[in-house]
């Protein structure tokens, strides 16, 4: 059967760096606090004037993918944008890049997943190619949650970072690629990770201007025990599905929120933390941006052999929650 082959990646980060100690003198908080609760170090933040929007960020992130996959923009029939940072409410950044990297015959649109949105982009795409409605569709996480945060709020702000990721998705031609993705929500627990941005307000009265409007609200230690069982749950369905052992596992890509997280889902899988890829150290959690970055470090760093097993795994607002297990293709 077709599936979706991932033929080239690509990720894009800001060149400004904001570290812990820098944090340390806008909030009340230490480097040390940060890296013993989280594992961030550093963070990029986005800068206007240097030409990283969120649109920018993921074309470069998306170039650098079309070039590792060897194809053109004018192939391009889909361009899928994970991000909850659009840089306008409307049009959607998918048809902003569409417009940037020249893919004028792709249809384009954005997914709005928290977190999970590369993965359910991903999966759009490639259900799409099963379907046979598409062959080459370019899927990007991007976000610039640095235009959310509230930056008085330590237990957030320190957390997260800007950058981009993307892949190119073919059909696949020796039959490796995407064996499995899975997806879900629980829009039950939506209040545990939001923006106090409520569009219903905005018209009724001028008072709203004090609600700072897209600020991000979190509540961390209940997120953190949901993502931890939610992640080892979807992981663990995606190797049953597809009768594998976690020992078969050549390497997880993990949506980068907080490496506790990361090593307790790690330890629920039985899978040892060396075959785990981990860069939130160098860029904290970057939303839908996280997975796709971390894939394109791996797979540049040689790290992706052909035939290895690849497992991804992310956790979000919503909340969602998804995985995928692809049998790697060299690119
Ligand atoms: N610096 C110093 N102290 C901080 C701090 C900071 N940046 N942020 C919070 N604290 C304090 C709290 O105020 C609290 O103080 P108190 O005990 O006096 O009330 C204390 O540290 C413990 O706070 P708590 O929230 O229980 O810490 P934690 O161990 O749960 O770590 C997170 C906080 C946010 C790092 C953690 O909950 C987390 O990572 N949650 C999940 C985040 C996530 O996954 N988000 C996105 C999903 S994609």
């Amino acid at each position: 059967m077709t599936r979706g082959k991932i033929i080239g990646t690509g990720s894009f980060v800001p060149e400004r760096i904001l570290s812990n100690d820098e944090l340390q003198l806008i909030v009340d908080t230490s480097d040390e606090w940060i890296i013993r609760r989280t594992g961030i170090k550093e963070r990029r933040i986005a800068s206007k004037v240097k030409d990283e929007s969120t649109a920018d960020l993921a074309t470069q992130a998306g170039l650098k993918a079309i070039e590792m996959a060897g194809v053109t923009s004018s192939d391009l029939d889909m361009v899928i944008v994970g991000t909850v940072t659009p840089d306008r409410q409307f049009p959607s950044a998918g048809c902003m890049i569409q417009s940037k990297i020249g893919a004028f015959k792709a249809a384009a649109f954005d997914v709005s997943a928290g977190c999970s949105g590369f993965l359910y982009g991903l999966t759009m795409a490639h259900n799409a190619i099963k379907a046979e409605t598409a062959e080459l569709i370019l899927v990007l996480g991007v976000e610039r949650l640095s235009t959310i945060v509230n930056w008085q709020d330590r237990s957030t702000c320190v957390l997260l970072g800007d950058g981009a990721g993307a892949v190119v998705l073919s059909a696949s031609g020796n039959g490796r690629g995407i064996m499995s993705t899975h997806l879900q929500s629980d829009g039950t627990f939506w209040d545990l990770l939001y923006s106090s941005y409520e569009r219903s307000l905005l018209p009724q009265s001028l008072e709203c201007i004090d609600l700072k409007p897209f600020q991000l609200k979190m509540e961390g230690n209940r997120l953190f025990k949901r993502a931890v069982g939610c992640l080892s749950e979807i992981a663990s369905r995606a190797l049953r599905q597809n009768n594998l052992s976690s020992k078969d596992i050549s390497i997880v890509i993990p949506h980068q929120a907080n490496i506790r997280i990361i090593m307790a889902m790690a330890e629920n899988l039985g899978i040892p933390m060396e075959k785990v890829y981990t860069n939130l150290d160098r860029y904290g959690n970057t939303s839908s941006a996280s997975i796709p970055i971390a894939l394109d470090e791996a797979n540049r760093q040689g790290l992706l052999k052909d035939g290895d097993l690849v497992l991804m795994a992310s956790f979000g607002a919503g909340l969602t929650w998804g995985a995928a297990i692809i049998e790697w293709a060299a690119c």
